[in-house]
Formats: C-alpha cells, structure tokens, sequence
C-alpha cells in the first residue's frame, strides 16, 4: 500500500478533517501519530482501535510541549516521514469590532502552530533527507472569502506563503511541502459556524452552502484524507510548493447568469 512503512504526524486529529486523513492514511498502512488538544482524543482513539495509531494531547501554541512529543515519536517509531498541519480554528465576527483575542487565536493556532510544529519536526526530515510536509490551507482567504472571516482568511493565505516558502528551502533536503485547499468539507467546524450563525435552523445553513456548490453537496473528510494520502505518497514526488484545491467546482463559476 502506498503508505506502508511511514510514520506520520497529523495535528488536530481528533475530529473532522483530521480524523478523515488519519482513517485514510491508516488504510493506506502508515503508523499515524495524533496530536491534539481536545477531549475528544481519547474517545477518537478508543474508536478507531488500531495498534498503528497513537495520540497526544497536546496545544500546537506549546512549541517546548511539540518538541518533547516529537522527541518521544522519534524514541519510539525512529523517524517522522509525513506532518500534516491540520490543526486550525475558525471563528466569524465582523472586523469592525473584532476582539484582539480572537484575532491572537487565529494567528496563534492558525499561523504559529502551524510554525511551531513544522519547526519540530523538520531537524529530524533533514536528517533522513527524506520528508512530506501538507499543510491545510483553504479556497478562503487566497481565493474567496464571506463576511466573518477576516481573521480566518488572514491565516489561510499566509499558510500558502509559508508552505511555498518551506518548499523553496526543504528542496535540497528532498522534503516535499504543499498546501490543500479546501472549500467547504463537513465537519465540526462547519457545524459550529452554522450553530453561531443567526440562522435559526442551523441546518439550512449547511443546505445553503451545499445549494451554493456546483456539485451540490459538501465534501466528506475521506475525499479530503485521500489527496492527503496522494500527496504523501512517493506518487507526488515531483510536487512541491503548491496549493491544491478540493471544493467540488465551488470556486469555479465565473458568473450566476451566463450559461446553456
Ligand atoms: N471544514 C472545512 O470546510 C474546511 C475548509 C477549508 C480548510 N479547512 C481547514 O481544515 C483544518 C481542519 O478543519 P476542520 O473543519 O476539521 O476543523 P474541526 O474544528 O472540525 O477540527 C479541528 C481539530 O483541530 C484541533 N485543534 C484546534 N486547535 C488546536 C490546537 N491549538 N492544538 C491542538 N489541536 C487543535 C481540534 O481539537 C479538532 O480536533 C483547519 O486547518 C481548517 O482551517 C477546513
């Protein structure tokens, strides 16, 4: 199988997308490592049932707390040949009145966590001279954006600049870095955007967002796992500093009105 033999780290795991890439990588035979801050882990874990996935809890806003856990995959599995930076966070609110808090959040998990981890793991990929690095970017930010997201977008896009400036520099090292960019994928994230909205049924804000997607339907987290398995794979060899989109054409429309 395409991933048998890799040891991969996947951030924020417990749940949504996370969870999609660490059931499809297992699939695919790699040893998964989960790190996260939520509850929900132990629960994730206990469901999942393999002896190939382990977890920790642990904040990606805790650089010393990465290193120790990075330090202890290394004791254990010897090597880390797959990260995949999806830890994140997502919460609207006009600009205008924004909180510097919220903002710190997004920057902090979004951008610095993101860093912190990358920074961890990286010594030991150079090492090996061998490394795939995803990083989970969106449509938002460096392509589109709704009301809300300032702070989310923000984040998003400086996930593109850092995954194209990490490639640049990893190239010689033979670590791949690139970027997906979803558009809307069903998760608990995107239930709690539709509970905070001010829809009173959040559901059909979860229709409206399907109604607004040529494909018609939200992606599931196993389509977004399987173009992370992709692009971890030694089938994505020859790719590297990119933003790959998975929206289900959502981007893709140039008008509403001209058409056959
Ligand atoms: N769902 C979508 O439609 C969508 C679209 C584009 C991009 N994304 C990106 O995909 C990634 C995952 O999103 P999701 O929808 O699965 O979110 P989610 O909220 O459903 O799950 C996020 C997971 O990350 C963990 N996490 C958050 N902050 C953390 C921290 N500081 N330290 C450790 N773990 C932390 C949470 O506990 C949770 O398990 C995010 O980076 C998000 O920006 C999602």
């Amino acid at each position: 199988m395409k991933l048998d033999g890799k040891v991969a780290i996947v951030t924020g795991g417990a749940m949504g997308n996370g969870l999609g890439i660490v059931k499809v990588f297992l699939k695919y035979g790699a040893d998964v490592v989960i790190i996260d801050y939520s509850d929900k882990l132990q629960q994730t874990l206990q469901e999942l049932q393999n002896p190939k996935v382990m977890g920790y809890k642990a904040d990606i806003r805790d650089k010393n707390m990465l290193i120790a856990v990075v330090n202890d995959v290394i004791a254990k599995k010897g090597k880390i040949d797959i990260l995949v930076n999806n830890a994140g966070i997502a919460k609207l609110q006009p600009f205008a009145t924004m909180q510097d808090d919220i903002r710190d959040a997004h920057f902090d998990i979004n951008i610095k966590g993101t860093w912190n981890m990358t920074q961890a793991v990286v010594p030991y990929m150079i090492k090996n001279n061998y490394g795939k690095i995803i990083n989970l970017s969106s449509v938002t930010g460096p392509m589109v954006a709704d009301t809300g997201e300032v702070a989310y977008a923000t984040t998003k896009a400086a996930i593109l600049g850092f995954t194209k400036g990490l490639a640049m520099e990893l190239v010689k090292n033979n670590i791949n870095v690139n970027a997906i960019m979803p558009g809307y994928i069903m998760t608990p994230m995107v239930d709690g955007i539709a509970k905070d909205s001010n829809a009173s049924n959040p559901q059909s804000v979860i229709n409206g967002i399907a109604a607004g997607i040529p494909m018609g339907r939200l992606g599931t987290i196993e389509e977004l796992g399987e173009l992370a398995a992709f692009l971890a794979s030694d089938e994505a060899t020859y790719i590297t500093g990119q933003g790959i989109v998975i929206d289900g054409a959502s981007t893709l429309p140039e008008t509403k009105s001209v058409g056959v």
